[in-house]
């Protein structure tokens, strides 16, 4: 389903239905410390090449480049042209060199409670051994390397060795099937895998390295498997394929110069789901990359290298962790929190525990945990001292309202900014977010494009819809993060992305978005999670959001099932609160709670109370399987379900009736 075609007519936007009328301006004790200051949107808009050479200037470049930009080529980007740098010098040995060798870079923190402290210097060493390592294995400049790992240090060493020799790497989450990883090794031919024998999970060690045996039997292009110990799991031995980390870099020298690449040299690709068919490999490079990594980094969370302790809590194996745990954090001198493992091991209360611990002031994490934070309850986080907070973010998904005042209230304790940081992996960095300090936040919208970046919303022709309008999200300016393309398959690249506004040579996020009366952008969801009912397209997100703010509500889904009379009806997916008292009512007080909030026409046709929602491994619900539940059809494809039996769960719950 689109907005602005097929039944609603010619023409027609998404119905703008949620109003929402709270508004947090910044303190001016918090501005008058900030980062960003209001003077950068206005530079930005003056001269948007020059703005952006001034950000590349954070890093250390060893040749300056001669052109920022060049867009001759379009779709296909070249920034900072002829430029040449080493991301990983840039991300560790600088910082030694300017007198922070002693400063804790990772404050890793084990899922059983096992700690590491590992400074610049620290870090410097590590990533230099691991480099002469992956030298010695014979990989040279532009090969690739896939690493399937958990959250453990020797994955952030691995990513940055691979920079620091030029090397391509492609991270695969460690939650994927051997499967997964075997596809895409194969994509992009890598020739070693970097693993290790097995990983925590929920306070379990479970195997690793057996998938990645089972991966590599089908893939020749692999030579070796590099394999870290980390929880002693029996592993099978493949001689002379399979290296131990500690036998192979341990015994490495600590030197190692690093040399300097084009600034368009690929640093990465990292697969991410189309909506059918196999995995996009979406390909970074590194001079543009790391300019908007560091430069959101620093802007957006407002970090404090001397001071700030900052935690984002998501894995490497989603751009997340690329951008803001390894690459903008550290090119900035980041003191950070690396946890290894899942929020509720072995207590509900390990976050705050870890807050507490570490004094953590900048806090990112995704809606989809702060509702399962509110579903566990208040009095959780309230045992715990988050006094040291200061700066809350979120990613991933549109953040219901409700969600985000829980946020700012029981995390932040109303003293927090709170910053909805838009982006994904084919941008590399955020794009569109207010900025704490700066911008009058509102809960739920994600505000205005950062500065330097261009975004709009447009209707189907591509033409603006102006304040209190809703339609596509469109990026208008190429900016120096952007996707260099999808890993050998540039029509693929050129169709998804470009080709739904060419004319206006506009890139097509697949986002539905909308504009407020005072101009503020608020994302919607993907644009197949848009519905139509009668002719109103009404966003999924919406009506997730009006059930949330039900007191019995801890999380909903909401899908749009085919109906013979209105087109589609809105059928909705609820948990209840522990504290809620289910019953025949509950219904019912939820389709009058969405009437009330939104108006009759957003009124679920059908609520479900169901014990779980199911979700990908990054945390997305898949609307897609609830479709199929709603529209009583077998299940589509379960596989990258977190956890398959949560559709049975919802299937067995629902033929008892509930
Ligand atoms: C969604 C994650 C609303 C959006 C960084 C996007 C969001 C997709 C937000 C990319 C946000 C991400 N508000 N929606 N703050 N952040 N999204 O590639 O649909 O895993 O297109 O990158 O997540 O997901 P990806």
């Amino acid at each position: 389903m689109t907005p602005g075609s097929g039944a609603s007519g010619e023409g027609a936007t998404l119905d703008n239905l949620l109003v929402e009328e709270r508004a947090f301006a910044p303190t001016e004790e918090f501005a008058a410390q900030a980062n960003a200051t209001a003077a950068l949107y206005a530079e930005a808009a003056a001269d948007r090449e020059a703005f952006w050479a001034k950000q590349a200037e954070r890093l250390h470049w060893e040749t300056r480049w001669s052109q920022v930009l060049d867009w001759t080529k379009a779709p296909f980007a070249r920034w900072f042209v002829d430029g040449r740098l080493n991301v990983a010098y840039n991300c560790v040995d600088r910082h030694v060199e300017s007198g922070h060798g002693d400063q804790v870079a990772i404050h890793w923190e084990g899922e059983p409670g096992d700690t590491r402290t590992i400074t610049y210097a620290d870090l410097k060493r590590e990533v230099s051994k691991a480099a002469n390592a992956l030298a010695a294995l014979g990989l040279r400049a532009g090969d690739r390397v896939a690493i399937y790992m958990p959250m453990v240090p020797e994955a952030i060493v691995s990513m940055l060795a691979c920079a620091r020799l030029g090397l391509t790497h492609s991270v695969v989450f460690g939650g994927f099937s051997s499967e997964a990883l075997r596809s895409r090794i194969e994509d992009a031919a890598a020739r070693l895998v970097i693993t290790t024998d097995g990983q925590y999970r929920r306070g379990k060690a479970v195997a690793l390295k057996t998938a990645v045996d089972e991966a590599v039997r089908h893939t020749p292009s692999i030579e070796h498997v590099l394999v870290v110990r980390r929880t002693g799991t029996d592993v099978d031995w493949s001689d002379g394929r399979d290296l131990w980390w500690h036998d192979l870099v341990d015994e490495q020298s600590e030197e190692h110069t690093p040399e300097a690449f084009d600034s368009e040299h690929p640093l990465f690709i990292l697969y991410t789901s189309g909506t059918t068919g196999k995995p996009k490999g979406i390909l970074h490079t590194s001079g543009g990359y790391l300019t908007q990594a560091a430069y959101t980094h620093y802007n957006v969370f407002d970090l404090k290298p001397d001071s700030d302790v900052y935690w984002c809590t998501a894995d490497i194996g989603w751009v997340t962790g690329h951008s803001y745990i390894v690459y903008g954090p550290l090119a900035n001198r980041a003191t950070q929190v690396v946890y290894e493992g899942t929020p509720n091991t072995p207590h509900e209360g390990r976050h705050w525990e870890i807050v507490q611990k570490y004094k953590v002031s900048i806090y990112y994490t995704a809606p989809t945990l702060i509702r399962t934070f509110m579903k566990w309850g208040t009095d959780i986080p309230a045992k715990y001292d988050l006094s040291s907070l200061r700066v809350l973010g979120s990613v991933g998904e549109p953040i219901n309202p409700e969600a985000w005042m829980w946020y700012r209230e029981h995390i932040g304790a109303n003293q927090c900014p709170i910053v909805d940081t838009w982006w994904q992996t084919e941008t590399g960095a955020i794009m569109i977010s207010p900025l704490p300090g700066v911008t009058a936040t509102k809960p739920g919208s994600a505000m205005a494009p950062l500065p330097g970046i261009g975004a709009k919303v447009v209707d189907d022709s591509g033409a603006d819809v102006g304040k209190g309008g809703g339609g596509y999200l469109v990026l208008d300016q190429p900016w120096p993060s952007m996707l260099r393309g999808i890993w050998g398959d540039e029509q693929r690249y050129r169709d998804t992305y470009w080709s739904r506004f060419g004319e206006q040579g506009y890139y097509f996020a697949g986002d539905g978005a909308k504009y407020d009366a005072d101009g503020a952008i608020w994302l919607l969801g993907r644009v197949d999670d848009v519905m139509n009912v009668s002719g109103h397209r009404i966003s999924t997100t919406e009506v997730e959001s009006a059930l949330v703010s039900h007191p019995s509500v801890a999380e909903a889904a909401v899908v749009g099932a085919s109906d013979p009379t209105t087109g589609q009806g809105i059928v909705a997916f609820v948990i209840l609160r522990g504290d809620a008292g289910g019953g025949d009512s509950v219904a019912k007080d939820l389709r009058d709670h969405v009437a009330r909030e939104i108006g009759p026409i957003a009124k679920p046709r059908q609520i479900m109370v169901v014990p779980e929602l199911p979700k990908t491994r990054s945390g997305k619900i898949m609307r897609r399987l609830l479709r199929d539940v709603a529209e009583n059809r077998s299940l589509g494809d379960v596989t990258t379900l977190q956890d398959s039996s949560v559709m049975e769960l919802i299937s067995s719950g629902l033929q008892k009736g509930t």
